[in-house]
């Protein structure tokens, strides 16, 4: 099942992230899809705060990762500039797994090395009446949540008690597509 929210500027975005935070225990995977610009980073910035750290979030495009410090301690990964999914591993990415949240940017670039319970996230960057796409611009972003196990059914779930998510769409596969 995908549910979907829309998000009309950077600080509903945040607080959808916010919200999810909340939820988050050491051991969850996020695994975030979109373009550029599409919100990836301003929604781990809510994750963070909702996971209580206080730190600024910046993308981590060029330095790979990026630790918040905190109870569950957060790493904030960005998979773009990675040559081969490997280089994660070199990160520590199965030490980061077991000791706290991992929230990835891109996750579709490392997609094998990702467990196959994790909460996916998709956002939809819409372009404006002139159909174009404006780095920066304030425009709404539709975000669906996927999750593709038990545990990331429990986030979802959690977010679905608090309201904060829409209807489900249906599943790909009833839709044609
Ligand atoms: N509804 C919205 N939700 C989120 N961000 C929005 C929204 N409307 C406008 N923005 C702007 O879009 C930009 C999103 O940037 P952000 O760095 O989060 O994207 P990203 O997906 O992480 O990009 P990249 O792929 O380069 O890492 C920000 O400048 C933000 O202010
Ligand atoms: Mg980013």
């Amino acid at each position: 099942m995908r549910w979907t929210i829309e998000c009309a500027s950077p600080e509903e975005t945040e607080a959808i992230g916010e919200a999810l935070g909340e939820l988050l225990c050491a051991g969850d995977l996020v695994d975030l899809r979109g373009n550029l610009g599409a919100g990836k980073t301003c929604l781990t910035r809510g994750i963070a705060r909702g996971l209580g750290s206080g730190e600024p979030v910046r993308s981590p495009t060029f330095t790979i990762c990026q630790v918040h410090r905190g109870e569950p301690n957060l790493f904030h990964l960005d998979a773009y500039r990675l040559e081969e999914p490997e280089e994660l591993l070199i990160q520590g990415w199965d030490e980061m797994r077991q000791r706290g949240v991992v929230v990835i940017e891109w996750g579709e670039r490392v997609e094998e090395l990702l467990p196959k319970d994790r909460l996916e996230v998709g956002l939809e960057h819409r372009p404006s009446a002139d159909g174009s796409l404006r780095a920066g611009e304030i425009s709404p972003r539709k975000l669906t949540f996927h999750p593709r196990g038990p545990l990331s059914e429990r986030i979802l779930s959690g977010l679905v008690d608090r309201g904060a998510l829409e209807a489900p769409s249906l599943p790909r596969e009833r839709r044609g597509d």
